[in-house]
């Protein structure tokens, strides 16, 4: 691996390259010394939507698209959903290692100290209109927290890092719920910290005239589930995000706003609901040939199918489908399931979607869950953004630990007037 080289002829003037390789890959500046003329600019990479190329080094999160496999600091996707909690899983993503028992109850205690709010965030919050999209009550209510806490501008403190990641991660949840609220037209409700965070988490948005809510068991760890599922994945469009908005040294409550605007795009968070949207449209089990169709003509994309690295069906997908039967032994049948089944079946056995690649992805199912325990469709990137979070400040640590990054600037290929002679009002 050392002593890898590529060598590169430049048929323009003859002139041979060699150009070490790091890690397997051509790093983009050693391109730069390949020129025609000694004063021209050097070779570029052109690579819209970083298609191939890596942007950072990072050892919190592996994916294998072609294979299917998801694994957070060496674990498989698939054990940690299945032994570990929301916060010992946010402890390993955050810290590179799984906790023992008084890391993992000091972690809960700093993160349930945190759950409180700002009665002005509240207020603020209270102002939205009421039907005001829970997404954009969450980037804006998100990034107002910056102004509470104008000391999360030392980035380069490590303490300061570690206890704005403590209170991003809390209070997402509080946020996220008092959306909710919100939509409903219902007070907000305060977090129970003699409850576990997703069981909290279930008291903030669903408790009523109760003295105390009793969250239900089932619901509380398949929540739990999907919130692992969807903690990180590696360098995707709200990472990115995050990576870049951090790269100029921003407060993380404002570059976590810019990760969570990421995530609402239908293409990337936001996709969840518009599965929900059109299985709506597809109605019943008959019309989903006729919709698969429809696809294939180029009149839309299924949602929830296709991602641009797994091309093997979604490991999170899986496990959600094995999750969902809990759920539906609680709350009763999706009967939107039936039709997102058949969907399934039809695509995976279709031509046009082989050829592709495309299988269910995490937001294929997730919806279906949340549907179910009763989440209203605008809801859901909220709930994949709670999770998410953790992996977005994990990423934004590294990043600024690493001696290696600057602030994020790319290239571009003008395309332009090169100079042109201005022209007076009158003379246009
Ligand atoms: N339905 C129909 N055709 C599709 C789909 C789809 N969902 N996804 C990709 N294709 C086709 C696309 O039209 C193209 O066909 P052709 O080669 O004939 O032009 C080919 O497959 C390759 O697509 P692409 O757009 O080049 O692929 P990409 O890697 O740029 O896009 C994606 C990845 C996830 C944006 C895309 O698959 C998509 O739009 N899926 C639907 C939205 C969705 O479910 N997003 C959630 C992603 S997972 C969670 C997350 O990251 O947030």
């Amino acid at each position: 691996m050392e002593n890898e080289t590529l060598t590169i002829t430049d048929n323009r003037t003859g002139k041979t390259y060699t150009v070490q390789l790091f890690k397997g890959a051509v790093r983009s500046m050693d391109l730069r010394q390949i020129k025609t003329e000694t004063d021209e600019f050097g070779l570029m990479c052109y690579d819209p939507a970083f298609m191939n190329t890596a942007s950072c080094q990072s050892s919190i999160t592996y994916i294998d698209g072609d294979k299917g496999i998801l694994r957070y600091r060496g674990y498989p996707i698939e054990v940690l959903a299945e032994k570990c909690s929301f916060l010992e899983t946010a402890y390993l993503v955050l810290n590179g290692d799984l906790p023992n028992k008084s890391q993992l109850d000091e972690f809960t205690a700093e993160i349930t100290r945190h759950t409180m709010l700002h009665e002005n965030t509240k207020k603020l919050m209270e102002g939205f209109h009421y039907d005001a999209h829970p997404m954009g009550m969450l980037v804006s209510s998100v990034a107002a927290l910056s102004t509470f806490y104008p000391e999360a501008k030392n980035v380069h403190d490590p303490a300061i890092r570690h206890l704005e990641t403590i209170r991003l991660i809390a209070k997402m949840a509080t946020i996220a719920a008092h959306c909710y609220r919100h939509n409903l037209g219902m007070p907000y409700v305060y977090p129970d910290n003699s409850l576990n965070d997703t069981e909290n988490f279930m008291s903030m948005l669903w408790k009523r005239a109760e003295p105390k809510y009793e969250p239900n068991p089932v619901l509380a760890r398949a929540l739990e589930i999907l919130f692992i599922l969807h903690m990180d994945h590696e360098q995707n469009c709200s990472t990115n995000a995050m990576r870049a908005v951090g790269s100029s040294l921003a407060d993380p409550y404002v570059t976590t706003a810019a990760a969570i605007a990421a995530l609402y795009g239908p293409l990337h968070g936001g996709a969840n609901e518009q599965v929900l949207r059109m299985l709506d449209e597809i109605g019943s089990v008959e019309n989903v040939p006729a919709f698969v169709d429809k696809i294939k003509a180029g009149k839309g994309r299924l949602m929830g199918f296709g991602h641009r690295v797994y091309k093997n069906y979604d490991p999170r997908a899986k496990i959600i489908k094995q999750a969902a039967e809990a759920v539906f032994g609680v709350t009763g049948k999706n009967p939107k399931l039936e039709i997102a089944l058949e969907l399934e079946r039809v695509a995976l056995s279709d031509e046009y979607f082989i050829k592709r690649k495309l299988y269910p992805n995490v937001d294929f199912y997730s919806g279906i869950i949340y549907q179910a325990m009763g989440f209203t469709t605008e809801m859901f990137t909220v709930l994949f953004a709670i999770p998410r979070a953790v992996g977005w400040l994990a990423q934004w640590q590294e990043m600024i630990q690493d001696p290696e990054q600057k602030i994020a600037r790319p290239r571009q290929i003008f395309t332009g007037h090169w100079l042109r002679d201005f022209v007076p009002m009158e003379k246009r």
